[in-house]
């Protein structure tokens, strides 16, 4: 089963928008839920009124979640908040979220407060450019030990990991990652969960692939990049390549 993830990020602008893209990203959920899962980050302020409207078939994420139960914290929203309104998965550690100062410790407070509310984390990892010595490696590196090294082994199999280079991400990119650079960071992310738990443990961590995807792209991170989903940025906001996404990669799974 391959998890297409959509990060609305803070889009659209208005309700009865996200409603109708919430439906049509329902339709498509249903038309292909044999071979993929559909989950739509939506922003928090559209999760109460759509998650009313549109039950089963398509999941319904958060964007980000704070980082500790204190309720003096003006403007954040809390993973027991989500879980009231049936929210099944999180991101977390968003580049976005990270450039606005979440950190490493944050990252992972979240992702405990989030499993101990069964919703599954999707936590976004990746580095700001790439060198030639393969310095962004250890960038890469120290975000996944700051995570498997903070979780109990046998919660570990709940995450899911999204490694999104921010060179690759929004309309600004400097250009689309390829197949095989995905697979070769896929590969390092695996043997470096690998190094602090185990093998067995670190194939069963499902790894996305995030970035610049459209309906072209896709199926290239699955097939060769290695990757076990996608979480997508613009394309989840327009429905129509979004079902070309998700029709392609129904044909591949
Ligand atoms: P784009 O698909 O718009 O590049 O965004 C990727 C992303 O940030 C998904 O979380």
């Amino acid at each position: 089963m391959i998890l297409l993830i959509g990060n609305w990020k803070m889009a659209p602008k208005k309700s009865t928008e996200a409603l109708s893209l919430a439906k049509k990203t329902l339709e498509i959920a249903r038309k292909y839920k044999k071979s993929i899962k559909i989950v739509s980050c939506i922003p928090s302020i559209h999760i109460p009124f759509i998650s009313k409207t549109i039950k089963n078939t398509l999941y319904i994420g958060g964007q980000s979640v704070s980082a500790s139960t204190e309720e003096a914290q003006t403007g954040l929203i809390s993973a027991e908040m989500l879980a009231s309104y049936g929210t099944s998965h999180c991101i977390v550690g968003h580049s976005e979220s990270r450039e606005r100062g979440e950190t490493d410790e944050q990252v992972l407070s979240s992702t405990l407060l989030l499993l101990q509310k069964k919703i599954t984390p999707i936590i976004c990892i990746g580095e700001k450019q790439r060198d030639a010595q393969g310095w962004y490696l250890s960038t890469v590196k120290s975000q996944i030990e700051s995570i498997v090294l903070g979780i109990p082994k046998a919660q570990l199999k709940k995450i899911v990991f999204a490694y999104e280079p921010i060179w690759a991400i929004g309309k600004n990119a400097a250009r689309e990652a390829t197949p095989v650079e995905c697979r070769e960071m896929l590969i390092f992310i695996r043997k470096v969960i690998s190094d602090i738990v185990d093998i067995k443990t670190a194939n069963t961590i499902s790894i996305l692939y995030g970035g610049s995807v459209n309906e072209q792209n896709g199926t290239s991170f699955i097939l060769e990049g290695g990757a076990n989903g996608l979480l997508v940025g613009r394309i989840s906001l327009d429905a129509k390549r979004f079902e070309q996404l998700a029709k392609t990669l129904s044909l591949v799974s």
